[in-house]
């Protein structure tokens, strides 16, 4: 963490010398602005940053040159691409409301991350100081900020090293995905919101499940991040004050090298506990689901986190039957289908993201404006129909993230209307178009909200949490043989102690079966027999010996 630390510091240090050359003519933007995929304008912008590509492109550096331009490459995320659009989806929304934001037009921007630092870290200079290559002021280079508010980004290390940029200038960002329990910490990100639980809640939840099963011996595997290491580390001391054992707890990331990730594999193909509790992001789950998918592990009871347990990737890859975790609500956005349907090839050829998806999903190319596709390749014929198509951009049975990005986008945008629309001081009759909002204003008010949108509540506590709830989900195979989510039960941290957490269906394990899978590393002591520790081995590890004369012990399993 301390190298985006660093990273942040290196460039604003390159920021203030910039604006320290400055003279009277004007300040002069040092690198090469990189323009937002998604955008419309607006009389406010609302940032927002999402992982629409799974890598960012590696330069080797000669030193010799100016550097190139960060990039993303690699696969297009539709399901990222389907967060982007609700948050398009939710500002043509509250644009169309009389009640909200009155004759203002919220404009955005939009960009991808690719999940990494570097990038996130630029696009939060270019929230702050928006893409004008040249600044002409007469006595200082200071201006108001770019965006109002910041939503994003979709994983917790890129939203670290944001929020330490957008921090300083007092900009509020508002995550729908970031998780990590260290954003909660006020003193070093001031400006963080988010509407998607921290994993402070869901660590405790995954520890009492164990717990409520009787699984005292269990593996343990973690994303190589932020979001992996806090959270496992969460987990593992809330788990060992269960008194649950952990046979071994390994970490990759998905760009570690494949050497890397077989060992990872081997471990787990070669435990003896039968339940594994998996802190993976999406990303690193797939990683793990290539390996397995040539060379599956023995079956295993999977405990699984918000990110990967409803991603509708890594159900359909079929592995692990009966996998149960944590994830967000489900939930309904009416005319958000409609929304996202209303794509058609004239209008995606003027958005390269749009494009990129359009020519992907149903592989054949958008004629270019004035050039003539090569030959050899499939031209779209226009008849290409998004509403027959089953993937996650279209899919809107499983709302669940897109929820935290639609209550994001609307949490702004009512910190917004207190600002331009409720000044009491001003007595305002209607809102102030014209005024210059200071980012620091819309985080005080951000700090207030309190409404509901579609029934779903939006409030943050005093660290910018909100009430943190789960559902339980179960991958239960159906009649036709493919895997479904299945809702089983709840978590709910603002209820009592001990009520937190409710089953209300039956879970289907592992192999099918409705028997709770057993893990432990021994079984119980017969009676007549008593424990006995086994040296240099966790505690739920031990043989049985027989009582020792004067002994009695004529119960199953208590401890001696
Ligand atoms: C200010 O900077 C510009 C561009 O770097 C330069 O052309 C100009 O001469 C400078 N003016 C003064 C007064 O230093
Ligand atoms: C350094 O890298 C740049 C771009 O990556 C390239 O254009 C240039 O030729 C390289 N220079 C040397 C000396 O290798
Ligand atoms: C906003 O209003 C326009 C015009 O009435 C309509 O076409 C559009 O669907 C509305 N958008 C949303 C998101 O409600
Ligand atoms: C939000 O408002 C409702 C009623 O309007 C109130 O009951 C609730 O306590 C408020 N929540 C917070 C966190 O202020
Ligand atoms: C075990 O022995 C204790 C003390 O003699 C007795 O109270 C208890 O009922 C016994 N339990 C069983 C399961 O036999």
């Amino acid at each position: 963490m301390w190298i985006s630390q660093v990273r942040a510091l290196n460039l604003l240090l390159a920021v203030l010398q910039a604006m320290s050359e400055a003279n009277s003519s004007g300040c002069k933007l040092q690198g090469t602005s990189t323009p937002p995929a998604l955008y419309n304008d607006g009389d406010f912008l609302i940032g927002g940053i999402f992982s629409l590509h799974y890598y960012m492109r590696v330069v080797e550096h000669n030193y010799s040159s100016r550097p190139v331009p960060l990039q993303c490459t690699g696969r297009l995320s539709s399901e990222e691409l389907h967060f982007a659009r609700g948050m398009e989806f939710a500002i043509e929304q509250i644009n169309n409301r009389s009640d909200l934001l009155t004759n203002i037009k919220l404009g955005y921007q939009i960009y991808d991350s690719c999940a990494a630092v570097p990038m996130a870290q630029k696009v939060a200079f270019q929230f702050a100081n928006g893409q004008d290559t040249e600044i002409t002021m007469v006595t200082s280079c200071s201006k108001v900020a770019n965006v109002v508010a910041v939503v994003g980004a979709s994983s917790s290390t890129p939203t670290m090293a944001m929020c330490r940029v957008l921090g300083l200038f007092g900009i509020p960002q508002v995550s729908h995905f970031a998780t990590c329990a260290c954003l909660s910490d006020k003193q070093q990100y001031p400006a963080f919101f988010r509407t998607i639980p921290s994993d402070q809640f869901q660590a405790a939840a995954l520890a009492q499940l164990v717990k409520h099963f009787g699984w005292t011996w269990i593996g343990a595997v973690r994303s190589d991040s932020d979001y992996g290491n806090s959270g496992m580390a969460s987990f593992l001391a809330a788990a060992q004050k269960e008194g649950i054992c952990v046979e071994y707890s390994v970490a990759f990331y998905r760009t570690n090298p494949r050497s890397k990730v077989e060992r990872v594999a081997d471990v787990i193909r070669s435990s003896t506990s039968r339940v594994i509790v998996a802190f993976l992001a999406s990303g690193e789950m797939r990683t793990l689901l290539d390996e397995f998918g040539r060379r599956p592990p023995p079956p295993l009871q999977w405990i699984g986190t918000e990110s990967w347990v409803t991603d509708q990737e890594v159900l359909k890859s079929g592995l692990f039957p009966g996998a149960v975790g944590f994830g967000i609500e489900r939930s309904v956005i009416p005319g958000f289908r409609e929304f996202l349907l209303d794509l058609s090839p004239l209008k995606v050829s003027n958005s390269p993201l749009l494009r990129e998806f359009w020519e992907g999903t149903f592989d054949c190319l958008l004629p270019l404006i004035n050039t003539v596709p090569s030959q050899g390749v499939k031209k779209c014929t226009g008849t290409e129909d998004l509403s027959v198509l089953k993937n996650p951009y279209t899919d809107t049975s499983q709302l669940r993230i897109t929820n935290m990005v639609y209550k994001a986008t609307y949490a702004i945008a009512h910190a917004l209307h207190k600002v331009l629309c409720e000044d009491k001081e001003k007595a305002l009759s209607q809102c102030n178009k014209n005024k210059a909002v200071e980012p620091q204003e819309v985080l005080e008010q951000l700090k207030k909200v309190n409404f509901t949108v579609n029934g779903y509540p939006v409030t943050f506590d005093s660290n910018g949490d909100p009430v943190a709830t789960y559902e339980l989900i179960n991958w239960q195979v159906a009649e036709d043989g493919a895997m479904h989510f299945v809702t089983v039960g709840r978590y709910d941290a603002s209820k009592a102690k001990s009520q937190e957490f409710t089953l209300t269906k039956n879970i289907i394990w592992m192999n099918g079966q409705t028997q709770v899978p057993v893990s432990v590393c021994s079984e119980s002591c017969p009676p007549g027999t008593r424990k006995a520790a086994q040296k240099g081995r966790p505690v739920c590890c031990y043989d049985c010996v027989p009582c020792g004369e004067g002994e009695i012990s004529n119960k199953t399993g208590i401890f001696w």
